[in-house]
């Protein structure tokens, strides 16, 4: 899939005080190759891992590192934040995140941040115990819930020594995913009714204890956002999930259990020209559910389950016109087992989803899948984020289905 190209976007470049800054005149370099126009604010700090002067000769533009230069010129933050089409905060330190998530802005990057009302990405780039910090991951978390959008760390070897996550995203990375954030909004599925059914089901024992998965709801969120670029007017079922940035022409329905959520998709598919489900739906729910707390009386306790429907086999049986993809997650013979669910379930594809592939599954911003269509085309999508993913996923219902 080619990756289209960033001519004429405006793109501001937030550089923090992490080693992995080395590596940004890259990504300058990548970006003026895409033709993008570059501005670059520095922290102080910063300026001790790469020059102002590298950055200025790359991006032919000055480069801000205070409120005021040595000349006495202020530069306005509002006027740079105004200038941006994206704001791509690279490396973005443990301490730049937790500023940002906090709102302080002791510095001009972190007041452009606080003004900016373009789309700003973040990528972080730290020592893995700094990273794996609940601090971190919090402000992370937060970051993400006011819709800016994470960069994710890759896992590999660390300035320090250590191997693991931490690691800022390669610029090739950086420079695909703003392409991908471009893209979509050319308008690949303008006027169509798409229904997405994403996150886990909780299947109540009592009123305090459940049934339920660890699925995170990531890969049908960022297929519902996504396809909103596109032009798409989505419908999206949601699980019991921690809170995520949605786009707000996404309809949202909130569900907890497997029987809210197959009333909801029932309601919605007549509607509907493409329902992709993505959730993790409970397969069994509890015969019955204790009107009161279970007291912990006796060693043993046996719960009596009972199947729940099987939501995307329900719509595969009343499907007219409708496309209909499935996704199976699966943990042996793979491809064999969802070629049964697509023929099973009557759907026109499916996306296969193994646990075996590392980066792969809930919970972690990347994935890797296959795509299988009715008529046995099947294009493996190497690992890659989730808001790729489902580019790709979006793109080739409309390139081998529509
Ligand atoms: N699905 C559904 N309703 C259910 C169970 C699954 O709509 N009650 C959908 C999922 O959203 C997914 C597809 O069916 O799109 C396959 O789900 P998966 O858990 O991989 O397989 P199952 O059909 O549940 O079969 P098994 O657990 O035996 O692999």
């Amino acid at each position: 899939m080619s990756i289209p190209s960033l001519k004429g976007k405006h793109i501001l470049i937030g550089v923090t005080a992490g080693i992995a800054a080395y590596k940004i005149p890259h990504l300058v370099r990548l970006l003026v190759k895409e033709q993008a126009s570059v501005k670059v604010i520095m922290t102080e700090d910063a300026e001790a891992f790469v020059t102002p002067l590298t950055l200025s000769v790359l991006c032919k533009e000055k480069v801000y590192t205070a409120f005021q230069s040595q000349e006495h010129e202020w530069h306005s933050h509002v006027a740079l934040a105004q200038w941006a089409d994206a704001f791509v905060i690279a490396p973005a330190t443990a301490n730049t995140l937790a500023k940002m998530s906090h709102g302080i802005c002791d510095n001009l990057l972190l007041a452009t941040y606080l003004s900016a009302k373009c789309p700003v990405f973040f990528a972080p780039a730290m020592d893995l115990d700094m990273y794996v910090h609940s601090t971190t991951k919090n402000n992370i978390a937060l970051l993400q819930s006011f819709g800016n959008h994470l960069i994710p760390c890759e896992f590999g070897e660390l300035a320090s020594g250590l191997i693991g996550e931490g690691r800022m995203a390669e610029p090739e990375r950086i420079v695909a995913q703003l392409a991908q954030f471009f893209f979509p909004k050319k308008a690949l599925l303008k006027g169509k009714k798409l229904l997405i059914t994403a996150g886990p089901t909780y299947e109540m024992i009592d009123p305090v204890r459940f049934v339920g998965n660890f699925s995170s709801g990531k890969m049908g969120v960022a297929l519902a956002n996504t396809a909103a670029l596109m032009g798409a007017e989505v419908t999206l079922i949601l699980g019991p999930t921690a809170p995520h940035f949605i786009e707000n022409t996404v309809k949202v329905c909130r569900v907890v259990s497997a029987q809210q959520m197959y009333e909801a998709a029932q309601e919605a598919f007549a509607h509907t020209d493409i329902a992709i489900l993505a959730a993790a739906v409970a397969d069994y729910k509890p015969m019955v559910q204790a009107p009161q707390k279970i007291k912990k009386k006796t060693d043993q306790l046996t719960l009596e389950l009972t199947k729940t429907q099987d939501i995307l086999a329900s719509l595969g049986a009343q499907k007219d016109k409708q496309l209909l993809i499935g996704f199976a997650l699966e943990t042996e013979n793979e491809l064999e087992n969802a070629k049964g669910k697509l023929t099973r379930k009557h759907l026109d594809a499916i996306v296969l989803n193994s646990l075996n592939d590392k980066g792969a599954g809930f919970s972690v911003d990347t994935n890797q899948v296959t795509f299988i269509t009715r008529e046995d085309k099947v294009v493996p999508i190497p690992l890659k984020t989730k808001t790729e993913i489902a580019t790709d996923i979006l793109t080739l219902i409309h390139d081998e289905l529509l």
